[in-house]
C-alpha cells in the first residue's frame, strides 16, 4: 500500500480535521445566573457542573466561570469579557424560567445575531425524560460575532442533562459557525 493510499477519505479528513466528536479545539466559557450564589448566599454548584461537562467533551481550552446576578446588564458585560479572552462556546445556567428574574432568553435575542432554535427544542424534548417540567425552560442559543452562547436552566442537574441533549450536535456547530474564520 502506497502512502498516497493511506490518506484518509475527503469525509474523514474533515471530520478529522473538525474533530467533530469533541470540544478540544475550542475556547468555551460560561455563566452562571444566581443573585444568591452571586452574593456568597450560597456555594454556587451549576459552574461546577458546566466546566465538568464541557471536559467530558474533550474541553480543555476553559475560561473561569463568571457567576453573575439575575440582571441583563451584568449578563452582557460577563459575555462581553468572555467574548474578549476568546471565547467560542459560552454556556450560561440560570434564568430561563418564568420569573420576574429570568431574564437571559430575552438577553441573549436582544444581541441580535442568529438564533439557532434546534438547541432550546433538544433540551427541552430530551429534558423529559428526566421531568414533565423541561418545557418550562426558555432555553435558547444565538451566534454573537464568533461565539456560540448556550442557555440552559439553573438546577446543575438539568445543566448535565442539557449537555447530554446537545453533545451531537455541539462540536460541529461551532465547526461550522467557525468556517472560514
Ligand atoms: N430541564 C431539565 N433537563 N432538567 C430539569 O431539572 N428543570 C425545569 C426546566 N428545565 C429542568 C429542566 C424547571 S423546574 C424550570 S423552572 C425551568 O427549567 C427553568 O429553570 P431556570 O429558571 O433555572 O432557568
Amino acid at each position: 500500500m502506497t502512502a498516497h493510499q493511506l490518506q484518509p477519505s475527503r469525509r474523514v479528513a474533515e471530520r478529522l480535521r473538525h474533530n467533530d466528536e469533541s470540544l478540544v479545539d475550542f475556547v468555551c466559557g460560561g455563566i452562571v445566573l444566581s443573585d444568591r450564589a452571586s452574593r456568597g448566599e450560597y456555594p454556587d454548584k451549576a459552574g461546577p457542573q458546566i466546566e465538568a461537562s464541557l471536559a467530558e467533551l474533550g474541553a480543555v481550552k476553559v475560561l473561569p466561570v463568571q457567576v453573575v446576578p439575575d440582571d441583563a446588564k451584568a449578563l452582557l458585560r460577563a459575555i462581553d469579557e468572555l467574548v474578549r479572552e476568546g471565547a467560542q462556546l459560552v454556556v450560561t445556567s440560570g434564568g430561563t424560567g418564568l420569573g420576574p428574574k429570568d431574564i437571559t432568553p430575552e438577553t441573549l435575542l436582544e444581541l441580535g445575531g442568529k438564533t439557532v432554535p434546534g438547541f432550546g427544542e433538544v433540551m427541552r424534548a430530551k429534558g423529559t425524560a428526566y421531568t414533565p417540567t423541561s418545557y418550562l425552560s426558555r432555553s435558547v442559543a444565538v451566534v454573537h460575532g464568533e461565539t456560540l452562547i448556550v442557555a440552559m436552566p439553573g438546577n446543575p442537574k438539568a445543566v448535565a442533562e442539557c449537555f447530554e441533549a446537545i453533545a451531537p450536535m455541539l462540536p460541529h456547530a461551532l465547526a461550522t459557525m467557525l468556517k472560514g474564520s
